[in-house]
């Protein structure tokens, strides 16, 4: 299964269409199954509200997962590859995604840790592409906390020994071309 993860939120998204042109071209032959956080209620852990960072960390000590925000960690360790798309919001994600990671990084679920202290994964997946389009200039890597982001998530608690990074840059730039852009990116 490859595991769609479709944090675009715009009408119109050109991330969107850059992931959509992705998948026609990647031609997976198994299932594909798409995550639009845009139409789910991804709530982030908080003090108090639907998930709490008590009722999480005493589920966790516990391992019992039972609780629904464990759903989308549960989902994720399944999916034998992950596409992940969305746009370059002020250096980094759309909010909705990080809540999203939030509770797919959880312990017991999708990575663990040994009794060295070292991360060991609980995922299948051996590819992840993350596709992304922004409106102005590639930043150095350093400053790109997007793709670093879920770069960093995928080689430390996923151990994900493919990672891509499909991005289209400079598409609010005047008189962009982007279409071209697009096309470039792939
Ligand atoms: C809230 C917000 C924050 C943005 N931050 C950045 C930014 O930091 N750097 C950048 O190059 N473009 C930024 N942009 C422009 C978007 O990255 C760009 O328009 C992107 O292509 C939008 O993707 P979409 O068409 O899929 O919505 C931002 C746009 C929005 C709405």
């Amino acid at each position: 299964m490859l595991l769609f993860v479709n944090a675009c939120l715009r009408d119109g998204s050109r991330t969107e269409r850059l992931a959509e042109m992705w998948l026609g071209r990647r031609a997976y032959e198994g299932q594909v199954r798409t995550v639009h956080l845009a139409e789910l209620d991804v709530d982030p852990l908080e003090a108090a509200g639907p998930n709490t960072i008590s009722a999480y960390g005493e589920a966790v000590a516990a391992g019992d997962y039972d609780h629904p925000m464990f759903d989308y960690a549960k989902a994720f360790a399944q999916a034998d590859e992950v596409l992940i798309a969305a746009p370059f919001w002020n250096y980094g994600l759309p909010a909705l995604l990080n809540c999203y990671l939030e509770l797919v990084c959880t312990q017991g679920l999708t990575f663990d840790v040994d009794e060295t202290g070292a991360y060991v994964s609980l995922c299948k997946a051996r590819r992840l592409t993350f596709v992304s389009t922004a409106g102005g200039a590639a930043p150095d890597l350093s400053d790109d906390h997007a793709f670093g982001k879920v770069r960093t998530l995928a080689t430390h608690f996923w151990h994900i020994p493919q990672i891509e990074h499909v991005a289209a840059w400079g598409l609010d730039g005047l008189g962009a071309d982007v279409e071209a852009l697009l096309a470039d990116a792939l």
